[in-house]
């Protein structure tokens, strides 16, 4: 039998060849474009899956996992001559526990479909990318998803019990569980996390949920020098004021929104700041006052505040969607937006933003810069013309000298993209600045351990 028909005795008709069927699984929201897969297939159960995996792994054919296929990265299209997996049809939420606080979901479903689902329960799950309304639980589990929320409630790993796992041999296996603690050996959970589908496949999920806000307030500051962007939030920070979100967007960013949204912001403003906090109603006004005094204090051009739920949702959604303006603005069809993706502790933001600003400077860099400064994340969505050689070479260098002004100041190459195809000599630059390549070896061994065969997510994250 060849892989088709035997993938076929598995998952029936829901294996695709054709050209046309198999089109949208060769890119995903990055810049790459994946090979051609032998086939697509789109299992329903874990049983499916494990045999679909023990068929690959005894024909060493190498598989990509994919979600929503919202990877900024490339971590979710194929190389080489395997399969694509994709996840669509385990899109059910299983089981929802307000007592015990926590929904089991499969990986499929939608993280804005989960809020939905929860909602009723007066519940939330907090981990928000800006993709929410197209990625997966899978797939943000898989890249340690960030986001708006996490200045607040941290990272994707936070918000993560347990999950169902296929291996790459096939055996179905179950690591954490439905308890808020446990000390059973090494954290096979949190290990998953962040793995980029090179180590197992999540067939389900245990998922943290915790109770909506009250209520919510925004506070909006303008500014004209990006310093006063980076300090304003290390002074929230030195306060002890913890915002839901920190927020801040540039001037090539507002303008795209104004074309693309028809948001309007005061003209000589060259930098926006967004801070939102969440409560009970007493703290919210406390809290947003504090706020609004602390931006104050670094030269706005205007402070404005804001309870109206309305108004604040519009422009949430708008800086949501900030990537997919800038995409609708490309000039040329060769034209992408690739995206810096850097992090650094609050303290050194103001450093970190100004000398990302003038290596952008230095190298002719056009990009619209944005942030969940909250937690001193910050991205450059870069334009780039994939058929420019010069303009590559340099959006190239920019990426290399961004992840080296990150590691210089104590961050990471990395705060939420996850690694991919992009990403694998930043890894590296990380690691050697911090005399630490035997860390990269290790998770070498891990992989080996995890996955023999180097069949799931062959040729992503670590260089071999
Ligand atoms: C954002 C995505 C790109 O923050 O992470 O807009
Ligand atoms: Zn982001």
């Amino acid at each position: 039998m060849d892989l088709k028909d035997e993938l076929r005795s598995i998952a029936g008709n829901h294996v695709f060849s054709a050209k046309e069927e198999i089109i949208p699984f060769l890119s995903d929201a990055s810049y790459f474009t994946g090979d051609e897969p032998i086939a697509v297939v789109v299992p329903g159960t874990a049983e499916e899956v494990s045999k679909i995996m023990a068929v690959c792994s005894r024909t060493e054919t190498p598989v990509v996992v994919r979600g929503g296929g919202t990877s900024l990265t490339g971590a979710s299209v194929l190389k080489g001559n395997g399969i694509v997996i994709s996840m669509n049809r385990f899109d059910h939420v299983l089981e929802t526990s307000v007592e015990d606080k926590y929904v089991v979901a499969e990986p499929g479903v939608r993280l804005d479909e989960l809020n939905y689902h929860l909602e009723q329960f007066g519940h939330f799950y907090p981990p928000d990318p800006a993709s929410s309304r197209a990625a997966t639980v899978g797939g943000s589990l898989s890249t340690n998803a960030g986001g708006l929320r996490a200045a607040m409630y941290g990272t994707t790993k936070n918000w993560v019990l347990g999950m169902e796992v296929v291996m790459p041999d096939g055996q179905v296996l179950q690591f954490g569980g439905k308890t808020l603690k446990r000390t059973s050996g090494y954290d096979l959970t949190s290990l998953m996390v962040g793995a980029e589908g090179t180590l197992g496949i999540i067939t389900k999920a245990i998922l943290k949920i915790w109770p909506l806000p009250e209520t919510k307030g925004r506070a909006v500051a303008y500014y004209k020098s990006i310093e006063s962007v980076g300090e304003a939030v290390s002074e929230l920070k030195r306060l002890g004021i913890t915002p839901m979100i920190a927020e801040f967007l540039d001037r090539l960013t507002m303008n795209s929104i104004t074309r693309n949204k028809g948001l309007k912001f005061p003209q000589d403003a060259e930098y926006m700041l967004i801070i939102d906090v969440a409560s009970t109603r007493e703290s919210v006004e406390r809290e947003l006052s504090g706020a609004a005094d602390v931006l104050k204090k670094f030269g706005p051009i205007e402070v404005t505040t804001t309870t109206d739920s309305g108004e604040m949702e519009v422009m949430y959604e708008a800086r949501k969607g900030a990537y997919a303006s800038l995409l609708t603005e490309r000039e040329r069809s060769t034209q992408r937006v690739v995206i810096g993706d850097i992090v650094v502790p609050a303290s050194k933001l103001a450093d970190t933003l100004k000398e990302s600003i003038e290596k952008m400077k230095e190298l002719g860099i056009h990009s619209g810069l944005v942030g969940h400064v909250g937690d001193g994340n910050i991205h450059a969505n870069i334009y780039a013309d994939l058929e420019d050689e010069d303009e590559m070479e340099r959006v190239e260098k920019f990426q290399r000298e961004f992840g080296a002004i990150a590691i210089r100041h104590q961050g990471s190459v990395s705060a939420e993209h996850g690694i991919g195809m992009e990403k694998m000599d930043l890894l590296i630059d990380e690691f050697e600045g911090k005399h630490s390549l035997g860390t990269l070896e290790l998770m070498k061994k891990i992989k080996r351990v995890f996955d023999p065969g180097d069949i799931l997510n062959r040729g992503k994250l670590l260089r071999r």
